[in-house]
């Protein structure tokens, strides 16, 4: 069906809708789910000699190297992941830093060559490892980096200075006066590019800028936090003032968002003096007008991802202000997640005494997707020190107060010792799995994950499901951002809290309604968002 989304490239305009009718977040879900009939009636095919460049490139402008000595942080993974800095603890990143967050969450880590080339793979995991994200720096003089709004260049590992200039002020008007955005000496901007993943998964594309969002920051955020800088994801902003700062063309290429870093207590961007070259207002804001490499040859729109964005869109400072300052969710205002009413499993996580302690820089260039799994358990200590660690809280505006989740985990364990194979929810409050059902699921994991074999010889299938209508009511069709976004950090901190104790683990697509359907009563009402398969990775059977 997604098929029937698409259409020969004619980039016009959509109609203004508003964020708060979730019409349009509520029309995209629907008709992007895959199903057993869907996934038969489609009838795309990759086209390998209009693959899309996996690197946005500006060939008139030279970038300008980082360090590429990793320096080692020492800190554990297991406790990188799982914790974050005082919003207010004062540390600015120099330049080394910055090139040891770029490098870490979307660095080239390995290459592997294949019949039609090169496979560049990064830092965190990607759908299709196709790369849709771009990340782009806005900041104040830093030591070793003058001030200005830069482009990553991971070809190169380099900087592409975009405007010289310190710019951050641009980003507190567009944040409605966020504040973790006007203290940050750094604010790292993520775009996502439409076609460099719709070359392969058509309209539910913009599901994945969430998932491979999601992935990238749970590796940013985990570095940051082991240098000591706090870091806090954004996703609240105007999206018209943001793309205009780094000139990208918002038909193909939106930010989705911010991640304000390190923090200066006697420096608010806001009330900086303005610089004699700093523009003060958005209509000062020049258009750059920088030559790109088009990534294919034709490119194929698909005009509903560029709908959902538009009634995702915020429109003035003061629509996000507030925006955010509505009544915060919490988990109290998550209804349809009841106390435990079955048999409970009480997690038994390592302490910090007892974990593996293999540093974050070390946890994230050993990941890499399981290819296979091997059928061999692993113990409830493993699976329990992942969700104790991934779930242990996301600094973000829509998250707020800390702590507070839109998703919810539910699992189906098929080779975990201390545990009986069956479907659980996971209770984090309480620290418990309920279980919903014993029982030996291979097969029906190994459907829901899209016919593949990879959920079905996992250790465990980890799910976020969430319920979307508080959540659109809460955020409206922003909450569609929002809650992908969550889902893609809870999974890539699962990914990290798996590699750091020396398991394998992958993202997954499945069919959602059915995902829904095995988890119910539970799960009625609730929406499958992110899928991640946790075991012993096999080496792969020649074949
Ligand atoms: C959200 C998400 C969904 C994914 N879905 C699948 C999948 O359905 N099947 C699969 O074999 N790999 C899947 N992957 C793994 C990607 O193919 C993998 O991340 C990518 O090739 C990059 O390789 P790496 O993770 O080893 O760095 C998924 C990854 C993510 C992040």
């Amino acid at each position: 069906m997604l098929g029937l989304c698409a259409t020969i490239v004619k980039l016009s305009a959509p109609a203004m809708p508003t964020n708060a009718n979730a019409e349009a977040a509520w029309n995209y879900h629907e008709v992007t789910k895959h199903s057993y009939t869907s996934v038969r009636t489609n009838p795309h095919f990759l086209d390998f000699r209009n693959q899309p460049l996996p690197f946005k490139i500006y060939p008139a402008l030279e970038p300008s190297r980082m360090p590429t000595e990793v320096r080692q942080t020492g800190v554990a993974a297991l406790s990188a992941i799982a914790g974050s800095l005082p919003a207010q603890t004062n540390a600015a990143p120099d330049l080394e830093a910055v090139a040891q967050l770029l490098y870490l969450s979307a660095g080239i880590t390995r290459q592997r060559k294949y019949s039609g080339g090169e496979i560049y793979f990064r830092a965190a995991a990607c759908t299709g490892a196709l790369y849709e994200v771009e990340l782009y720096l806005v900041c104040r003089e830093l030591a070793n980096l003058e001030a200005g709004v830069y482009h990553f260049a991971p070809a190169e590992f380099g900087l592409r200075r975009l405007r010289a200039g310190d710019y951050r002020n641009v980003l507190v008007e567009a944040t409605g006066g966020e504040p973790a955005i006007a203290h940050a000496p750094l604010t790292v901007v993520c775009t996502c590019t439409y076609w460099r993943n719709a070359w392969k998964y058509q309209a539910r594309t913009y599901r994945h800028f969430g998932w491979d969002n999601g992935t990238l920051l749970a590796n940013l955020l985990a570095v940051a936090t082991a240098l000591g800088l706090p870091a806090k994801v954004i996703c609240g902003f105007v999206d018209a003032t943001v793309n205009r700062l780094l000139d990208v063309d918002s038909q193909r290429e939106v930010a989705f968002s911010l991640v304000a870093i390190g923090h200066d207590s006697g420096l608010s961007a806001q009330t900086a003096p303005p610089a004699p070259t700093t523009p003060r207002t958005l209509a000062e804001i020049s258009p750059l007008g920088f030559e790109t490499v088009p990534l294919s040859r034709d490119e194929v729109d698909y005009p509903l991802m560029r709908e959902m964005h538009a009634a995702s869109s915020l429109d003035s400072p003061e629509e996000v202000a507030a925006w955010r300052r509505r009544a915060p969710l919490g988990n109290a205002g998550m209804p349809g997640f009841p106390s435990p009413a079955g048999p409970v499993v009480r997690l038994q996580p390592l302490s910090d005494g007892e974990m593996p302690r293999d540093p974050i820089e070390q946890v994230i260039l050993r990941r890499g997707s399981s290819r296979q799994f091997a059928r061999t358990p692993i113990s409830l200590a493993q699976l329990s020190t992942v969700l104790d660690r991934a779930t242990r809280g996301v600094p973000a505006d829509f998250l707020d107060p800390m702590g507070s989740q839109l998703n919810h985990l539910y699992l189906i364990v098929h080779a975990v010792e201390g545990l009986d194979s069956g479907a659980y929810v996971f209770h984090r409050d309480r620290g418990v799995l309920e279980c919903l059902k014993h029982g030996n699921f291979r097969d029906q994991a190994g459907y829901l994950g899209l016919e593949q074999q990879l959920p079905a010889d996992a250790a465990v299938d980890i799910f976020s499901l969430a319920d979307l209508r508080p959540i659109f009511d809460r955020f409206g069709n922003r909450g569609y951002r929002a809650v992908q976004l969550e889902g893609g950090i809870l999974g890539g901190k699962i990914y990290l809290a798996a590699y750091a104790q020396r398991l394998g683990a992958t993202g997954l697509t499945f069919y959602d309604d059915e995902v829904t359907r095995f988890f119910s009563p539970h799960a009625e009402g609730k929406s499958a968002i992110f899928l991640v398969a946790v075991g012993h990775s096999a080496k792969r059977q020649s074949q």
